[in-house]
C-alpha cells in the first residue's frame, strides 16, 4: 500500500489554514507577513537622489533616496493619472512626477501641482510606508498601524565588519524557509564544496517555541551544541560558511542573519547580511582578496540562470564548481526544483522534518488568528542570542 503521511480528515482540517505561499495583499501568508518589518533593497545599492520600482508580496512600490540621505517608500503610481512615481525626479526629500509634475513628500502628501492650486494638492496624498535602515539593510513596514519595535534583530557584537548579499531565487518563498529549518539538507545539496562529511548523522533536535519564534537546539553525538534562533515570520540567525573559499582570510564561518522576502508568489529575494572578522593585522589582505571575489562574482552568469539550466537539464552542477557564489546555485537546484510553488500535500516527511512541522504549526495557528479576529502573538524582537 502506497505511505501517504495524512489521513482525509486531518488533511481537510489542516487545509484551512495551510495556505502559507501566496502573500499578495488579502491573503493571511500575506497579513502575516507584513505584521512584521521586512527588507526591500541593499542600502548601499540606492545612492542619494535614486527612485526605484520595487516589488513585494505582489504589489507595486516605488523605493527613494533622498538628497538628504534617507530612504522611503511611496506607492507605486501617482495619484493624478498614474504613472509610475520610480521615473520622478528627486528634490530635496520629495519626489515631481515626471508626467505633469506633481510633488510628493515622504509622508505621501502632495506638496505642488504645477497647474492646480494649491487647495487641491492639500486634499491628495498616496500611501507611504516607514523604513529604517540597519545592518546593510532598507527595512519597511507594510502592515497596519503602528509598526512594530525596531530594529527587530539585533547587530552583530564585538569587532568585525558588516557585509549584505543579495541573491534571487525563481521560486516561492515558503520553500525558501523551510529550508532554514532545514539542517539536513547541506550534507547533500553542498556536497560538491566538500564542506560537509557524507551521511552524517542527525543531531537531537528541539524546537522551542519563544517571544521571538523559534529555538532550535541541535546536539550531535560527540556533545557539540548549536542554538539557532528563528524570528517569525522570517528570519533565521546562524552562521554559515563563508560564500568564499579563495578569501583565505578571515573566519570560515560568519554570524549571519538571512531573510526571505517575496517579490510575488513565483519569486523571492534572498537577503544574507553578515558579520565578517578578520584576524588583526590581515584586513588590508582581506579586502584585496574580497575586491577580488566581488569582481568574480560580477563577471559571473547569476545563481538564478545557471539553477534554472541545470534543472532544465541543458548543464549540470558539475559544469559550474568554479562559480564564485556555487552554494547559491546548488540551492536554487533544489530549492526551485521543488516547483515554482512547491506542492505540500504530496510530501512525505521524516524525521528531519520536524522543525519544518512545528514553524508550520505556528505560521497556521497565527494565519488562524488573523483570518478569525482574533489577537495574534505580538512577537517581541530578539534582543541578545540566545547561549
Ligand atoms: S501622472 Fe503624475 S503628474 Fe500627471
Ligand atoms: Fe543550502
Amino acid at each position: 500500500m502506497a505511505v501517504t503521511n495524512m489521513k482525509p480528515r486531518a488533511r481537510k482540517a489542516a487545509a484551512q489554514y495551510n495556505d502559507y505561499e501566496h502573500t499578495g495583499p488579502v491573503t493571511l501568508a500575506g497579513a502575516f507577513m507584513r505584521s512584521g518589518w521586512q527588507p526591500v533593497h541593499r542600502s548601499q545599492d540606492l545612492p542619494s537622489g535614486r527612485a526605484k520600482p520595487l516589488r513585494i508580496m505582489s504589489e507595486g512600490f516605488t523605493l527613494f533616496r533622498g538628497e538628504s540621505g534617507k530612504a522611503q517608500v511611496l506607492a507605486h503610481r501617482c495619484a493624478h493619472r498614474g504613472t509610475q512615481l520610480s521615473a520622478a525626479w528627486v528634490e530635496g526629500d520629495t519626489l515631481r512626477c515626471l508626467y505633469h509634475g506633481w510633488r510628493y513628500d515622504a509622508t505621501g502628501q502632495c506638496v505642488e501641482m504645477p497647474a492646480e492650486g494649491a487647495a487641491y494638492a492639500a486634499r491628495v496624498k498616496i500611501a507611504s510606508y516607514p523604513t529604517r535602515e540597519h545592518l546593510g539593510l532598507i527595512f519597511v513596514y507594510f502592515g497596519e498601524g503602528e509598526p512594530p519595535a525596531f530594529p527587530h534583530i539585533p547587530a552583530f557584537v564585538g569587532e568585525g565588519h558588516v557585509e549584505t548579499y543579495v541573491e534571487y531565487f525563481p521560486c516561492n518563498f515558503f520553500q525558501c524557509w523551510e529550508n532554514s529549518f532545514d539542517e539536513y539538507h547541506v550534507h547533500f545539496t553542498h556536497r560538491t564544496g566538500g564542506m560537509h562529511p557524507r551521511y552524517p548523522e542527525l543531531p537531537e533536535m528541539t524546537f522551542t517555541e519563544t517571544d521571538y519564534g523559534i529555538l532550535r537546539r541541535a546536539e550531535t553525538k560527540d556533545g557539540r551544541v548549536k542554538l539557532s534562533p528563528f524570528l517569525m515570520p522570517n528570519v533565521l540567525r546562524t552562521t554559515v560558511p563563508s560564500p568564499n573559499a579563495m578569501q583565505g582570510h578571515g573566519p570560515s564561518e560568519r554570524d549571519t542573519y538571512l531573510i526571505k522576502v517575496p517579490v510575488d508568489d513565483f519569486n523571492h529575494v534572498f537577503f544574507i547580511t553578515q558579520q565578517v572578522r578578520v584576524r588583526e593585522g590581515e584586513e588590508a589582505a582581506y579586502r584585496e582578496k574580497h575586491a577580488q571575489y566581488l569582481e568574480m562574482r560580477a563577471k559571473a552568469r547569476p545563481p538564478h540562470e545557471l539553477g534554472l539550466e541545470i534543472l532544465a537539464g541543458k548543464i549540470t552542477l558539475m559544469d559550474v564548481v568554479d562559480h564564485p557564489y556555487l552554494a547559491i546555485i546548488e540551492d536554487v537546484v533544489a530549492q526551485g526544483g521543488q516547483g515554482a510553488i512547491a506542492n505540500r500535500s504530496e510530501e512525505l516527511l521524516g524525521r528531519s522534518d520536524v522543525g519544518i512541522l512545528a514553524m508550520r504549526k505556528i505560521w497556521s495557528r497565527e494565519m488562524r488568528a488573523i483570518a478569525e479576529g482574533k489577537p495574534a502573538k505580538q512577537w517581541q524582537p530578539l534582543l541578545k542570542m540566545p547561549e
